[in-house]
């Protein structure tokens, strides 16, 4: 996690670096920061590198650097900023990135040694994590550095000081020769102030170009350089209307960056061109209209969302997962397009599942394993990413492996895919929302989603259109296996099809769903219960409402009750039950009973039909319609609004939780 933006012009970067780190706070937001290098003094600091640091939002960061004195502004044409998201050391001032070198080491003050310090400063922002930075810094402050914070980053800029003879990018190369772990990394000097270097090796990192290296590749509107110069970001959507192309650097790659040229070195040390591409504009879905939250705003929006998702699919075809179609906005890189009729050929010769994701994505391919299990009849195991990727398996080349992401740039997915590939296993296919993100670049095939940006960190469009693409892929399996007949085809299309009405019905239950939320609010634990492709729901449930009201919430399949949990129920314990008029609601109805005899009180999501009545201890919320297999569409959404609004009494920051980020791209 965390956000990267650094840049050299020949004109202050700074609002663009400030700019640019609000559009990656859904990277993380424990805390953020900026530094440039200055002749001149400016907010109280000496000429050199100069920074501000903050442990709120970078709207404060902003309000800190951007005023109109040099009492109160930094300004700059070298800059590098971040947004943290706290891995080593606490969300403290003093842990915030960038991290200096110390100005003056002093071997002689430490009684170690003769040598003067030189009188160099390096400044750094990281994303990542350092393994080996123990070791490295035991030996550093045995040389006499001076560490100020508990972070891993911190170690780089004093090794990167240790190696530095007059020569960034050597004393770059160097370090990075000790470094172990994951890291996008940009480097600025107090020596050499037109100059910035940076690398990825685990964490991506763009390269933002203007001129004549990006004329190749203006932005849809033809959108000139607003910034001559060379920029660095995590995500290039931070730069978006800065520069009108970028590149997407590789594994191992550094750069070196002034304002007027670039190189791109790779892991052997050779210069290489890498692709340029255009700039796509920043999108306006981004804006909160009428909404309060960002999360209240993608919950609504999901109708529409499952439209777009669903546009264009005419009728089940293999080739619908050939490629991201090339009306989506955000395309993904022409190099790495995959064959067309790739997926008939796939599809053919594979006769089981695995998928892989972590969190919501995970429990969207929960739901997918009944549904590819009873439709398609193809054995299907669903792995938690972080899991999957360090436990010996037994790989069967005849699996097609499914990665479900909403980012695409989650760390321990794409590792568990890249595993996944290692031991030999070819068939791959993600479930994305974001074209141009790693995990489409890395797999065979894909489905791109088209729930548009999603910024509330609790997950809600994204796991419905998931939901959608995971349902059309059965139906596509089904079909290539001739398990499909025309008839339940043409059933399923037509309820797919319905599917944006039916959810527009769901959320006109919100008025309802908040009156469970005023006695959630009250609460500190809730139960959540489901049966059969329900279940994966009532997880889904459980994290969002942990997620973002902190009530501790657990989910359990209800047959699962009797031995364990029912020990928890007591009249202080919300029960929620999602309960769809399908083959288990007897034998869900009896598990209710069994909470109803012990005091607990149950809220009920029932599908018309059910005969589950309110009453004392039992509040029921009537679903306008059963739904079928697609029921988990409908009865994930008040488990959302419950979320939502349950958090919203409390006072809890709806869209940026504590603790916790959008995008998880470390391990
Ligand atoms: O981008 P991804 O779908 O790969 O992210 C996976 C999880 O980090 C994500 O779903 C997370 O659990 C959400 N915050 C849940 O609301």
């Amino acid at each position: 996690m965390c956000g990267i933006v650094a840049g050299v012009s020949n004109q202050n970067i700074v609002s663009v670096l400030v700019e640019g780190l609000q559009r990656l706070e859904y990277r993380g937001y424990d805390s953020c920061g900026v530094a440039v290098y200055s002749p001149h003094e400016q907010m109280g600091q000496l000429a050199g590198l100069q920074r501000a640091r903050s442990t709120q939002r970078v709207a404060e960061l902003s309000a800190q650097v951007c005023g109109d004195t040099l009492q109160n502004s930094l300004q700059g044409h070298l800059g590098i900023a971040h947004t943290r998201w706290a891995t080593h050391g606490a969300p403290l001032v003093h842990n915030a990135h960038p991290h200096f070198s110390a100005r003056a080491v002093s071997m002689a003050q430490h009684g170690l040694g003769k040598v003067a310090p030189r009188p160099v400063q390096i400044g750094l922002v990281h994303n990542g994590i350092i393994e080996n930075y123990e070791e490295i810094k035991a030996r550093l402050v045995s040389e006499g550095y001076v560490f100020m914070s508990q972070t891993d980053t911190e170690v780089v800029a004093h090794l990167i000081h240790s190696h530095y003879a007059g020569d960034l990018m050597q004393a770059f190369e160097a370090a990075l020769g000790e470094l172990k772990g994951a890291y996008a990394l940009a480097v600025i000097c107090d020596q050499e102030p037109g100059r910035l270097v940076g690398a990825r090796q685990g964490s991506p990192l763009v390269l933002g170009l203007s001129g004549q290296s990006a004329e190749s590749a203006q932005g849809p509107s033809g959108d000139q350089a607003k910034f001559a110069g060379y920029f660095l970001a995590s995500d290039a959507m931070a730069l978006a209307g800065v520069t009108p192309g970028f590149v997407f650097l590789s594994e191992g790659d550094r750069v070196d960056l002034s304002a007027s040229s670039y190189a791109i070195v790779n892991t052997e040390g050779q210069r290489v061109e890498r692709e340029v591409r255009a700039m796509q504009a920043y999108s306006q879905g981004a804006q909160l209209g009428p909404y309060q939250h960002y999360m209240q705003k993608e919950i609504f929006e999901q109708p529409q969302a499952i439209a777009d998702t669903l546009e264009g699919v005419q009728g089940i075809v293999p080739d619908l997962f050939d490629a991201p179609r090339s009306d989506v906005g955000d395309q993904v890189p022409s190099n790495s397009t995959p064959a067309h009729a790739l997926a008939s050929e796939v599809f053919a010769g594979i006769d089981r599942v695995l998928i892989l994701a972590c969190g919501t994505s995970y429990y969207s391919g929960l739901t997918a394993k009944y549904w590819l299990e009873s439709i398609a009849q193809l054995p299907t195991s669903v792995e938690v990413a972080s899991e999957y990727r360090y436990r010996d398996s037994v790989p069967d080349p005849r699996t097609l492996v499914v990665c479900i992401s909403q980012s695409g740039e989650t760390a321990d997915t794409l590792a568990a895919l890249k595993h996944a590939q290692s031991l030999g296993m070819g068939h791959t296919l993600t479930i994305c929302n974001v074209a141009s993100s790693a995990m489409v670049r890395e797999c065979a095939l894909a489905y791109v989603t088209r729930a548009g940006v999603e910024v509330g960190v609790a997950s809600t469009k994204a796991f419905t259109t998931q939901l959608a693409a995971l349902f059309l892929l059965t139906l596509v399996l089904a079909k290539v296996k001739h398990r499909l007949s025309a008839q339940e085809e043409a059933r399923h299309l037509h309820a797919m099809r319905h599917l944006p009405a039916a959810l527009q019905a769901v959320l006109a239950l919100e008025p309802l769903v908040m009156s469970w939320a005023e006695d959630f609010a009250q609460k500190e634990n809730a139960l959540f219960l489901g049966r059969g492709l329900h279940y994966p729901i009532a997880l889904e449930g459980a994290l969002k409402l942990k997620e973002i009201s902190y009530i501790h919430a657990e989910a359990y399949p209800a047959g699962e009750l009797k031995h364990g949990p029912l020990a928890l129920v007591t009249q202080a314990m919300p029960i929620v039950t999602v309960a769809p008029n399908d083959v288990l609601l007897e034998k869900l109805k009896s598990n209710m009973q069994e909470v109803r005899a012990r005091g607990g009180v149950l809220y009920v999501l029932a599908d018309q039909g059910t005969h589950i009545q309110s009453e004392e201890g039992l509040h029921v919320i009537r679903m306008p319609e059963h739904y079928g297999e697609l029921s988990p569409l409908l009865h994930v959404v008040p488990l959302q609004l419950l979320a939502y609004h349950t958090a919203l009494k409390r006072g809890s920051d709806v869209d940026k939780p504590r603790n916790l980020a959008k995008s998880v791209t470390v391990e």
